[in-house]
């Protein structure tokens, strides 16, 4: 399990977190962020057409790794699988989603927030988990302090970052990238601007070296 996160978080600084709201703009917009350097993308299952959009992008990009998000339950981790995902990342994390976690053959990505919640997780064996949310959870401080209890733990921080604070986050050694939805503004998004995203992921990738 470890180690196919890390193959897949370990291969990008940053994880955008798209919202796909028309379904028509998903091979686009995924493209794009590949064109410009970033081959690891999560989708948010937050939309109707979220399930269909992944498995657009899975089929018009088989070099990408293609992440659900926002997964709440063991029945959207399913549909998940079934769109042919990569892997899944959860905002937080419930006993039925770890416990759906390790039986599948999908990686979880849960969410955190707390050392009591990493402990949960800890305990089910996950060793790779979402910092969630970063900014309001204590940041780049609340993560160095998870670094003495946890040294083998490694985290990908969500929530506040962007292109100007990604770098503090990065230069962590528990830090394995940074996800955010600043590489995909609805701005951009609803004007199919997809030069305008293709620039802001070529900005990320040649910013940000581990
Ligand atoms: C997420 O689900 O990971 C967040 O919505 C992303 O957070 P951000 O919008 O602050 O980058």
């Amino acid at each position: 399990r470890t180690t196919e996160l890390d193959s897949i978080c370990f291969k990008t600084e940053v994880i955008p977190v798209i919202e796909i709201v028309r379904l028509e703009d998903a091979v686009p917009l995924a493209s794009a962020l590949v064109e410009g350097g970033i081959s690891v993308l999560e989708i948010t299952l937050r939309t109707d057409c979220a399930l269909a959009a992944i498995k657009r992008m899975r089929d018009a990009l088989p070099g990408a790794s293609i992440g659900a998000g926002t997964v709440l339950t063991p029945a959207q981790y399913r549909q998940a699988e079934q769109a042919g995902v990569d892997f899944v990342v959860t905002p937080g994390a419930t006993d039925l989603l770890y416990r759906y976690g390790v039986e599948s053959p999908v990686p979880m990505l849960p969410g955190v927030a707390t050392v009591s919640e990493l402990m949960t997780g800890w305990q089910y064996g996950y060793r790779r988990f979402k910092f969630f949310p970063a900014e309001a959870s204590g940041g780049v401080k609340a993560l160095k302090a998870f670094g003495a209890p946890f040294p083998g733990v490694r985290f990908c921080p969500t929530g506040g970052i962007n292109i100007e604070n990604a770098a503090d986050y990065l230069a962590l050694p528990n830090v394995m990238c940074v996800g955010g939805s600043w590489l995909t503004p609805k701005s951009l998004i609803d004007a199919e601007d997809w030069n305008g995203i293709r620039d802001l992921a070529r900005q990320a990738a040649e910013r940000f070296h581990r």
